[in-house]
């Protein structure tokens, strides 16, 4: 029997949500010093500054369909359910590797995942997991999943990602990787509130042209978009279901670029709120810094990183308690969705695949990671910011 969602305002709606979630990251970090004392940059730029730890990266022979599929076969394995009931296989990533074939099409072959499903790749920036996340769960409330022997179709939904910039460019030691992957099926894990809160502006703010290898960022009017997008979405969802639902959520889980952009989109939202500068501090000390702990261990990984700090929230929820997953990605395209946790959430099984990984992980020198980039040319523009 479906459960019944008991967020304010959806509790006539049947639930649908997370059964298994799969982690993966690359073999390979820097810590963000090493980065520093390359560039000549303070340290504490870098990690008081921007809050950033250390980055994930890949070695030459292993990237993004490496991560999708690593993080995809542990949620299958988690789940334990038939494969040959996944009836829809939905990629985001901002690191296609191809214009035509989807990413979904890479993970499918290597898992043997074929016949009746739909498979495709979503691009919105660093919102196109959410995206694919919001398009399974909305696939299964319509009805329109059907069912394989009696049972709802599920779907395998993957958060995949490597962010790199022009070795040289601000966003540099923001850099990192790493995949999510998730069963959207019963919500064993975690319910989704059918209800969300998009908010979404056209603007350049972050972008890749056909055939660029890196982005194109500009930082300052990123910053002012996000905070923007947060204030709106949160605004929605105070005016929607009462304050007292921010205020009782277990956790805020952001998409972070970098801790620190997170911390100033708060502050933006307190603000737009109405709540004092010590309410604010107190809410992100309590709410949202515990969030990002799992990210400040991989740095960005675009799609990923919201969904790198949701699975940090979950893992050891107690049954029953709501969390607030706030997703941007640039161009832009924004949304806020609410999660309960399932009764599965409190084991947290999926934490095993971060320690196995961070466990495992080489951390390598700043030789090798100019060996890494060698074949990347140093910045010589200076960055859209400042040009204007
Ligand atoms: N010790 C402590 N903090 C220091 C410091 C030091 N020695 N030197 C600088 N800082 C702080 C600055 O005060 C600033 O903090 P503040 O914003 O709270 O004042 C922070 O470090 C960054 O310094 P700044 O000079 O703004 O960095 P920058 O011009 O090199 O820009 C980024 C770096 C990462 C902020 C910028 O490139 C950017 O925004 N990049 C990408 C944004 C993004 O990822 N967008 C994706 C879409 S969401």
């Amino acid at each position: 029997m479906p459960q019944i969602a008991k967020f304010p305002g959806n509790d006539h709606r049947p639930s649908c949500g997370i059964a298994s979630i799969g982690l993966q990251l690359p073999p390979l970090a820097l810590a963000v010093e090493e980065l520093a004392n390359l560039r000549g940059e303070d340290p504490a730029k870098y990690t008081i500054g921007l809050g950033c730890r250390e980055m994930a990266l890949c070695p030459p022979d292993y990237g993004v369909v490496d991560l999708a599929t690593g993080a995809a076969r542990r949620a299958l394995e988690r789940w334990g359910g038939d494969p040959d009931r996944i009836g829809l296989i939905a990629v985001g990533t901002e690191t296609a590797i191809d214009m035509s074939r989807p990413l979904s099409a890479w993970v499918a072959d290597r898992l043997e995942l074929s016949g009746a499903v739909r498979s495709y790749e979503v691009k919105h920036a660093c919102y196109g997991g959410t995206l694919a996340l919001r398009q399974a769960a909305e696939w299964r409330l319509a009805g329109a999943a059907g069912s394989h022997h009696g049972q709802e179709r599920a779907a395998l939904v993957i958060a995949a990602d490597v962010a790199l910039y022009e070795p040289g460019d601000p966003g540099e030691p923001t850099q990192g990787a790493g995949a999510v992957a998730m069963i959207i099926d019963e919500p064993r894990i975690a319910s989704i509130q059918p209800l969300s809160f998009p908010w979404s502006e056209p603007q350049f703010d972050f972008w890749r042209p056909v055939g660029e290898r890196f982005p194109l960022v500009d930082g300052p009017l990123s910053l002012d978009c996000y905070k923007r997008a947060a204030s709106h979405c949160f605004q929605a969802l105070a005016q929607h279901s009462g304050e007292a639902t921010i205020e009782n959520l277990a956790a805020a889980c952001f998409h972070v670029p970098f801790p620190k952009m997170v911390k100033k989109a708060v502050f933006a939202l307190g603000a737009a709120l109405g709540w004092s500068e010590e309410h604010t501090a107190l809410f992100f000390t309590d709410k949202v810094d515990p969030t990002m702990s799992w990210n400040q261990a991989c740095g960005n990984a675009y799609t990923a990183s919201l969904w790198i700090a949701v699975a940090q929230a979950l893992a050891g929820l107690p049954a029953g308690e709501t969390i607030a997953a706030f997703s941007y990605g640039s161009g832009f395209g924004a949304e806020l969705l609410l999660l309960e946790a399932g009764v599965e959430a409190a084991a947290g099984a999926w934490r095993q695949d971060f320690e196995q990984d961070l466990a495992s992980r080489e951390s390598i020198s700043i030789e090798r990671y100019q060996q890494l980039r060698a074949g990347d040319p140093v910045r010589q523009r200076p960055p859209v910011s400042a040009t204007g």
